[in-house]
This record gives structure tokens, sequence and C-alpha cells, in this order.
């Protein structure tokens, strides 16, 4: 009867997107009739379940509410493949009146020897890509709207992929013509994007990045829904449940998704149910978001981070370069890699703190996992 509203996970739309209003505005200016927006190119970057894929998810639809043509992609090394051969034909089929005389389809050759693969690679070879995509920003205008190419996770593996397509949409703004792009990724992977040749064109793109919510939008992004699906939460639980949540919008959902089903036909949310929901949504985010964001790391970027986990908050950088044994330099490098990685922040100078919640009570309680991928205890015993 009172479905929850919560929607833990990653990409998946919450009820209520707390905190980004004043953001989509300037995306919203793009798609409308506005003047020039520097949002037209955008970089959007933030730690692991900070809310980068729902944000594009909200852009998007705020470009199709104002119908404009959508060209979504998750990068990995297929993307332009997909594109070229599947989804862009497939769109253009639909919008375009001309499209069965124009497109170059159904080459059929007989399979002699290496012949086939030749000559369809010749045609591959075409920049259809661009023409294609110039094709839809041409029919886009026409209805005086235009097309927003969305792209998620970019990673340092894929990005030839994001090369090809910034060439392209970088021509068609040149001409000034009616395309906007926005690329979402961890703080490394946009930071390796940066530095790319080829990419210069997005050091000058609008960078967006996203911080955890604030203790009122916090608030908000769990009463809301509560209240929106006729059942109540009471002063003191909603404090409890904002602040265990620490903003961290992937917090907020799980706790939020926990604490409404404990009794899910009762009208109130205890604190009772919260407190349950906490605990259960902390010893979750080891799996879900500790151990990835640990996984692409170097031991010593993981010997850095159980350095700074012997202080209760932040540690100073010094004391953490002494606890590694190592120089300041060696050590000055780990930390710009794992500030650039968004796993830590800078609250000051010379001092450093756990960007993620819970990061540092997890490495304490597995102190191993920071060690992956390297022996354990347990499987030393199979070896000799
Ligand atoms: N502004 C927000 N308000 C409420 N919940 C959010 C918000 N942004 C993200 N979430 C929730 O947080 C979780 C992670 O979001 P996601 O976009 O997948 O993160 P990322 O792509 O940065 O890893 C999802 O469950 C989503 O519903
Ligand atoms: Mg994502």
């Amino acid at each position: 009867m009172h479905d929850n509203p919560f929607r833990p996970g990653f990409g998946i739309s919450p009820p209520m997107l707390a905190g980004r209003d004043a953001l989509l505005d300037e995306w919203r200016e793009v798609f409308g009739l506005g003047a020039w927006s520097p949002y037209r190119a955008a970089l959007v970057t933030g730690m692991r379940g900070v809310g980068k894929t729902v944000l594009l998810n909200a852009v998007e639809d705020a470009a199709l509410a104002r119908d404009w043509t959508v060209v979504h992609g998750t990068l990995h090394a297929g993307l332009i493949d997909g594109l070229e051969h599947d989804r862009l034909p497939a769109m253009l089929q639909e919008q375009d009146p001309q499209a069965r005389t124009r497109e170059v389809t159904g080459l059929t050759v007989p399979q002699v020897g290496g012949l086939r693969t030749e000559v369809k690679e010749r045609y591959e070879r075409e920049p259809r890509l661009e023409s294609m995509l110039a094709r839809l920003v041409e029919l886009g205008e026409e209805r005086g709207a235009g097309v927003l190419v969305s792209l998620d996770e970019v990673a340092k593996e894929s990005l030839d992929q994001l090369r090809r397509i910034a060439i392209a949409v970088q021509h068609l703004m040149r001409e000034d013509r009616r395309i906007a792009i926005v690329a979402a990724g961890v703080p490394a992977s946009i930071a390796a994007a940066l530095d790319a040749d080829g990419l210069t064109f997005f050091r000058r793109a609008q960078q967006v990045r996203l911080d955890t919510l604030t203790l009122s939008e916090t608030r908000a992004a769990l009463a809301e829904p509560v209240r929106t699906r006729g059942r109540a939460i009471g002063e003191q639980a909603l404090e409890r449940a904002a602040r265990a949540s620490q903003g961290y919008p992937y917090l907020v959902q799980s706790i939020g998704a926990r604490a409404w089903e404990y009794t899910p036909s009762t009208e109130e949310i205890t604190t009772d149910a919260v407190q349950h929901a906490v605990e259960v949504a902390h010893a979750a985010m080891g799996e879900s978001v500790i151990v990835p964001a640990l996984r692409g790391l170097s031991s010593r970027d993981r010997d850095y981070l159980l350095a700074m986990a012997e202080d209760d908050g932040p540690a100073s950088t010094a004391e953490v370069g002494e606890r590694m044994g190592a120089s300041p330099g060696t050590a000055g490098r780990q930390r710009a890699r794992l500030l650039d990685a968004g796993i830590i922040v800078a609250p000051a100078r010379g001092s450093v703190d756990f960007a993620i919640p819970l990061m540092r009570e997890h490495l304490r309680a597995h102190p191993h996992d920071a060690q992956l991928g390297l022996p354990t205890a347990a499987r030393d015993t199979f070896r000799a």
C-alpha cells in the first residue's frame, strides 16, 4: 500500500533531488531561448555516490522538456561504434524524413577471403559520427531546439572515445550550432581528461564539482518523500537520520529506504526505525562504496589512508608522512593523487580528511581492505 519512495543504489533518480535546483536552472537556460551560457559544455565531477548520474538524468529531462534531442552514452570502448552503427541511425530514422535516401546501408559484399572486412572497414572509417550528429542538430534547430550530448562514467581507459565525440561537438559549437555537451566522472578521471591531448576543448568547459548536501537539504530529501506518501517522521527521528547520512546522497537514500521498510504499514517512522536503518546502512557502506573506491588505488595510496585513519578527525599531512616513514615529497605525491581521486579533502592548509563518510571507521575495522590484491593472512595459509 505504501510503496517505499527511497531509491538506494546508483544511477536511480531519487524521489526528491535535493540541493540541485540552482544548478539545474543553469541548464534550463541552455535549453531555453536565452543567451549563450557557459554550461553548454560542462564537466560534472564528484566522488562516487554524490549524485553525478542522477544529475545527468535531470539535465537530460530538462533538455527533453524543451524538445531537445538527447544523445546519452556511458563511456566504454564500444561507445562510438554503438552510436555510429546503431543509436544515431535509429534516431535519424525516426526524426529525418529523408533518412532512407541519405543512409548508405545494407552494403553486401560476397565473402571472398579477406575481401569482406577490407571493404567494410573502408566505409566504417568515414566520419559518420560527425555527419550524423550534424544532421540531428539541423533537425533539432528546425523545431527551435537542439541536441544535448550527455556522457557518464568518463574513464582513463576510454579517453579516445571521449576525444572523438569532443571533436565532433566542438566543430558544431564553433559553427555556433545548437549543441550542448555534459560529461561526468570521478575527479581522477576528469583530471585525466583535462590533461589528455586532443581534449583541450574541455579545459574551457564549465566545471561542476558536486558536493554533499547541506543539513537542511538532507532533511528535506528525507522528510518530503515520506510526507508525500502519507506517512510521518518525527523531528528527532528526522534529525538522527539526516545527521547519520552526513549529507552523502547515497546514504540519504539507503537510510531512508531502510527506515521506511522497518514497519512499512505504520503511519510514523520512529526513532527506533531510524536507529535500525542507520546501523544497516552504515554496515553496507563498505561493500557498496568504500571497497570499490579503494580498488583503483596503489598500495602507497592505501598506506597513506591507513596512516590518516589513526586520527579521529582531520590529520596533519606532516604526521601522516612520518607515520608512513615517507619523505615529504613522496607523501605529497600520495596526497595529491588522493585529492584528485576525490577520496580525501584538504579542510585547511597542512591537513587532510576523508571525503567519503565512514571510510576512517571502515579502514580501522578492516585494515586488510587497504591491501586489496595483496596476500592476506588467510591467503598466506595456502602458501607452501
Ligand atoms: N540530490 C540528491 N538528493 C537525494 N538523493 C540523491 C541526490 N543525488 C543522488 N541521490 C541518490 O544517491 C545515490 C547515488 O547517486 P548517483 O547519481 O548514482 O551517484 P554517482 O553517479 O555520483 O556515483 C542514488 O541512490 C540517488 O538516488
Ligand atoms: Mg554514476
